[in-house]
């Protein structure tokens, strides 16, 4: 005879864009979570904002609650997907103080407040996971807590962020500039009406600071990573790196290095780099995301897929469902916060780069030595040159790539370009990387 599975309630905080598919594929498929998980399913509560308010998916209005005591209290497991800081924290801390298994999708509250809730689940007992947190379905938390914790990773590099790389793959592919690729994505529902959070590189950098705390087994949050957006990047910058065979994407870049002082650390940063058109992230167009996770066993790894989206995104929060509804229902947690490695966030001016400057000069005698000696009087050694003609009378154009630099040294030159008599406008300083 086979024993009847134990049953477990689940409480849903948030019915939108993610929570509506949580709710509809876990009913739909309420016999296979069963399966999987080794426990009934069942929705106990949804609590959401106005319950009078259309949904795409068609929710029991008997679940639908205001109170955040009536989805939370009493529950087995809690997934939130409110996003935010406030209510969010105060109700996940809620429910983790109370032993109950909270699944997150909300990249911000853990790059602001991980620490706090990962202690509150230790200390309760309850399970933290948090899959849909970075890079939507693509399972690169799991990855990199569970499948590399075998290996020493050095380096996480990745485009993290599904807006702004429709926006900078739309100025490629259309030749759009910059506010008319962001109406698109607006238009077609990727940008959001304040699209600060994305295109100012916020959103990579919570997921960036996610990704090197688990990767490097240390505690960072969104405040040690080095942020640039996408904002200043013209039509023309994308169609030089097509020029000279590179695209333009927003990375999120996360490396274990020797810091200045000699001992190893942390260096994090968001930025917009040209890397070659035949790098692995160079063909991640439109929303999608993409992750390349470099261990030093297990050499490259590339992690690709839909990185937002309500289907996309509920795929990655109900795996967490399903592990965390196992543990609760057999005893077992989920892997507790790894940071042994107490490594320090390194000053962002010692990450290694290479910077690709465009300026308009004066055409005249002696221009190129005195621009030349700017790069080489900050130890910057200079890869390549191209002169054009300008439209400007008695001007050129300059484009000078470097080799691989300090970042500080590389910013040292474009101030001191600034200065120089000779040198009419710096039109852009981007990074190159990925060669
Ligand atoms: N706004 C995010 C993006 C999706 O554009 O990738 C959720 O993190």
């Amino acid at each position: 005879m086979t024993r009847p599975l134990p049953e477990l309630t689940v409480g849903i905080l948030g019915a939108g864009t993610v929570g509506s598919q949580v709710i509809r594929i876990l009913e739909s498929s309420s016999a296979d979570f069963a399966q999987r998980s080794g426990a009934g399913l069942s929705i106990g509560a949804v609590l959401v904002r106005d319950p009078g308010a259309p949904r795409d998916v068609e929710i029991d209005p008997a679940l639908l609650t205001t109170d955040p005591a009536a989805a939370i209290d009493g529950m087995d497991l809690v997934v939130e997907l409110i996003g935010g800081i406030e209510p969010a924290r105060t109700l996940v801390r809620r429910a983790l103080r109370q032993g109950t298994s909270v699944v997150t999708g909300n990249k911000a509250l853990l790059a602001a407040h991980g620490p706090e809730l990962y202690e509150a689940a230790a200390a309760s007992g309850a399970d933290l996971y948090y899959e849909a947190a970075v890079a939507g379905a693509v399972p690169v938390v799991y990855g990199l807590r569970e499948s590399l914790a075998g290996d020493r990773i050095t380096k996480v590099m990745g485009i993290v962020n599904g807006t702004t790389n429709f926006i900078l793959d739309a100025m490629d592919s259309q030749g759009l500039g910059y506010a008319d690729a962001l109406a698109e994505a607006q238009r077609l529902g990727y940008a959001e009406a304040d699209p600060t959070a994305d295109v100012e590189g916020l959103d990579a950098a919570a997921k960036c600071s996610i990704l090197a705390s688990l990767a490097f087994h240390t505690r960072v949050g969104i405040d040690d990573v080095e942020v640039e957006g996408i904002t200043r990047v013209t039509a023309e910058d994308m169609a030089q790196a097509r020029r000279e065979g590179r695209v333009i994407k927003l990375l999120a870049i996360a490396e274990r290095r020797t810091g200045d002082d000699g001992r190893e650390g942390v260096s994090m940063r968001v930025h917009p780099a040209q890397i070659p058109a035949d790098h692995p992230l160079a063909s991640v167009d439109g929303a999608f995301n993409a992750i390349v996770v470099e261990g030093e066993a297990a050499g490259r790894l590339m992690f690709y897929g839909q990185g937002a989206g309500g289907a996309p995104t509920a795929s990655a929060v109900l795996s967490d469902v399903v592990a965390a509804a196992h543990h609760r229902a057999y005893g077992g947690h989920a892997p507790r916060e790894s940071v042994y490695a107490h490594l320090p966030v390194l000053d962002p001016g010692c990450a290694r780069t290479r910077y690709h400057v465009r300026m308009r000069v004066e055409d005249s005698i002696g221009v190129l030595a005195d621009v030349a000696g700017v790069f080489a009087g900050h130890g910057a050694s200079i890869q390549a040159v191209s002169q054009h003609d300008d439209s400007e009378p008695g001007a050129c154009s300059l484009i000078v790539t470097t080799h691989m630099a300090r970042e500080a040294d590389l910013r040292a030159v474009v101030r001191a370009l600034g200065h120089c008599t000779s040198v009419r406008e710096i039109v852009s300083a981007i990074r190159v990387e990925g060669d």
